[in-house]
């Protein structure tokens, strides 16, 4: 895919369908499989030392991944005083100088692909599929906003006047920016927080999630390799409270991208509001209650192979993927009679065989959630498909994929985060009544259509509240420069990631006049 004229083309990722590429890649990651990680805090370029923490594969919880060190708030101190200190110069480094890093950036995680794809596995619980795309996706967003910072941070645009003044208007970093990405993209989402924040001229602190430490290392010590300078991107592993907790009361903080749970959000965004100092932005990308909408001219084949990557690949854990399968009645029980056969071929398993198609969830407080959600549903709904789980998952934290059939939107209180697929039937009579009930959830992240009808499909388009709509495909995966990604309502702030203006919102603008 080709766009921006020459300047840029996404990357191609590797094809597992050819047997070379599989075989050579295959013997890379094998030489991480023993790999024992060590991470730190990096504060000025140096990695810092402190007391670390086991990290454990959430495929066997006896394979040790590493160690991480927590950082601590002195040091978390230290790394914004001296951000404060190196933003500026960041900012009036050229904007070619600034994508060149991000390009170099792009470049060093290629090369490095086969550490990553290891480290997304043994410490996120990736399958090899998801651990490719995951770094496709994060060298696409370096490379996608290099293209933008150069467009829209280097000359200042001339504006007309009628006044004969010279007028220009220029793009700014705001300061010192910080990053609180998830661990369910540890590398992807990481990156394109931290390489859009750093594009627009700010300097960054990153806090990765607790769970990825050791993947968010590796990145920002390429991203040093890479050109940007040790003061003007810290990273600060550890938990929140410790760390983000007194940084987002410090009026130095000039702005906060964040992707996780809406309730953070929603404590971010207090803990912004209650400061003495200026209004900074929050840039939000949460949760959803993600549908699907079937008619009973959609076809089957095509339905099954969509619903199961939507709900059960990345075992369910992306912001993206599909919750409620709401079914047109007349076709219900063949297209539910074709899924439950179709679930029967997945495979669940450690995220490191090649056939694993539902790997792990990430760590026991996930397992104990689900199962609980999912003992729950038992009491009160019909189950038309749970997998059970092979004996090798027993030390893993591993969900069995499952399908309930619910009476309506009303008996799921809050998103599910696992490989869970709640399916309600409806008349098509009542397609009015589920859009409202869709709408009334207040999440709006995304939309699955199965039609073959234009009409039916434009009306539910317009209608449903939603950042991201997909028809007659699954609806995940959004590809960086093509579907820009993000929600609304409950589900986000926008603007949208991987999309023409995801920039701006890092930015400050500053307009001069010349009388000439
Ligand atoms: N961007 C991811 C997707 O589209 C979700 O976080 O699946």
């Amino acid at each position: 895919l080709h766009l921006f004229g020459t300047e840029r083309l996404n990357s191609k990722g590797l094809d597992l369908s050819d047997a070379v590429q599989l075989s050579e890649i295959g013997k890379d990651v094998q030489k991480f499989a023993n790999e024992g990680w060590h991470g730190a805090p990096i504060i000025g370029g140096i990695e810092q030392t402190g007391a670390t923490h086991p990290v454990m594969s959430p495929s066997d919880r006896r394979n040790k991944v590493g160690e991480i060190a927590w950082a601590s708030t002195e040091q978390a101190q230290n790394a914004l005083a001296r951000a404060d200190r190196a933003w500026w110069g960041w900012d009036q480094t050229s904007a070619t100088a600034r994508g060149d890093c991000l390009d170099r950036m792009a470049d060093l995680l290629e090369e490095n692909t086969a550490e990553f794809i290891a480290l997304c596995m043994r410490e996120a619980g990736k399958t090899t599929a998801d651990a490719i795309a995951e770094i496709r996706e994060a060298v696409d967003f370096c490379r996608y906003y290099a293209v933008k910072c150069r467009q829209d941070f280097g000359d200042p645009l001339v504006m007309p006047g009628p006044t004969g003044e010279r007028n220009e208007l220029s793009m700014h970093g705001r300061g010192v920016f910080l990053c609180i990405s998830p661990w369910n993209f540890p590398l992807a989402i990481f990156l394109g927080q931290v390489s859009a924040a750093l594009a627009a001229g700010n300097a960054v602190i990153a806090k990765p999630a607790e769970q990825t430490g050791l993947v968010a290392v590796r990145a920002i010590k390429l991203f040093h390799q890479a050109g940007v300078p040790g003061d003007v991107l810290h990273l600060l592993p550890g938990d929140g409270p410790t760390v983000a907790g007194p940084l987002l009361a410090d009026d130095r903080i000039k702005g906060v991208a964040f992707t996780g749970s809406t309730e953070t959000a929603k404590l971010i965004q207090r803990a912004l509001a209650a400061r003495e100092g200026e209004i900074v932005p929050l840039i939000a990308e949460t949760g959803g209650q993600n549908a699907m909408i079937v008619d009973s001219t959609a076809l089957p084949e095509q339905i099954v192979r969509d619903v199961l990557a939507s709900s059960f690949q990345s075992a369910g854990q992306r912001c993206s993927a599909l919750r409620v399968l709401f079914l047109q009645e007349d076709v219900a029980d063949k297209i539910l009679t074709m899924l439950a056969g179709a679930m029967d071929e997945l495979t669940v398993g450690d995220s490191s065989f090649l056939s694993t198609d539902v790997g792990p969830v990430i760590d026991e407080d996930a397992l104990t959630m689900l199962n609980a959600h999912i003992s729950h549903m038992k009491s009160q709904a019909k189950v038309i498909r749970e997998l059970s789980l092979p004996s090798s998952t027993s030390n893993g934290a591993f969900v069995a994929p499952v399908t309930f059939e619910i009476e309506g939107l009303h008996q799921l209180k809050q998103e599910v985060f696992g490989p869970v697929l709640h399916v309600i039937r409806y008349k098509a009579s009542e397609l009015d009544s589920i859009i409202d009930q869709i709408n009334n959830s207040g999440f709006g992240l995304t939309l699955g259509i199965h039609s073959r009808i234009d009409e039916t499909v434009d009306y539910i388009a317009r209608r449903v509240r939603v950042g991201n709509t997909y028809v007659n495909r699954n609806q995940i995966g959004a590809i960086v420069g093509v579907q820009p990604f993000g929600g609304m309502g409950l589900s986000g702030t926008g603007p949208k990631a991987g999309g023409p203006r995801y920039l701006h919102r890092f930015a400050t603008e500053h307009s001069i006049s010349i009388d000439t």
